[in-house]
């Protein structure tokens, strides 16, 4: 049943773009839960590409529901000073570690939890369809702003051997987490997440 389950979820990770990508095994979805920081972000996307260098690094909030899916706050500071926070509900599916959510800056998203040690730093590919455009995004999230080299040389391994070009691996500068995104609150019309 389990290699049923992984050879099910390489299917679906790789649907849209060809890696090899599977769900952490024995997936846990309570040990996700809790405050994050997104560290890196890894695209070929051009769209994303186009204003790389002003995202910073912001707070993730993972909420699981009663059911099983997943609910996530994103929280960040522009470039102008203004705090946006966005919010995504991703279905789980039958697959432990995948989920699917649609937001109108990624399009459909698959979302694969590629590799998580709970209390320290996780990682994720999701597959994207925006129109008529497939790509891959890795990103790394750390229960601290700090992660090791190691955990960072990781990430840019993953991102490597998931088809992303080397320059187009970003980690993100930290000065976007200090700020308390209590104030000037808008919600983004597209969801950088
Ligand atoms: C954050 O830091 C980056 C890199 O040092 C800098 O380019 C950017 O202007 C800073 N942004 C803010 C809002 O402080
Ligand atoms: C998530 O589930 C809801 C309720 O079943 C469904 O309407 C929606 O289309 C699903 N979204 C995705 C992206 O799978
Ligand atoms: C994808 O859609 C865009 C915008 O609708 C269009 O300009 C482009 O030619 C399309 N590309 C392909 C490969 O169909």
């Amino acid at each position: 049943m389990a290699s049923l389950l992984t050879l099910l979820g390489a299917v679906l990770c790789s649907l849209m773009v060809s890696s090899e990508v599977v769900p952490q095994a024995d997936f846990d979805l309570q040990a996700l839960a809790g405050k994050w920081y997104l560290i890196g972000i890894a695209t070929n996307d051009l769209w994303f590409l186009s204003f790389k260098n002003f995202v910073l690094m912001g707070t993730a909030t993972i909420t699981p529901t009663a059911d099983g899916d997943l609910e996530l706050v994103y929280s960040e500071l522009s470039p102008y000073d203004t705090c946006y926070t966005s919010y995504i509900y991703a279905n789980k599916t039958e697959v432990p570690g995948i989920f699917t959510y649609v937001t109108e800056f990624w399009g459909y998203a698959e979302l694969c939890m590629a590799y998580a040690k709970y209390d320290e730093y996780y990682l994720t590919h999701t597959t994207n369809n925006r129109g008529n455009e497939s790509f891959a995004v890795n990103r790394l999230y750390g229960r601290d702003v700090e992660l090791s080299a190691e955990v960072h040389e990781k990430f840019r391994q993953f991102s490597l051997e998931t088809g992303i070009l080397s320059e187009n691996i970003v980690i993100l500068p930290k000065n976007g987490t200090f700020i308390s995104c209590t104030n000037k609150i808008l919600t983004r019309a597209v969801q950088l997440i």
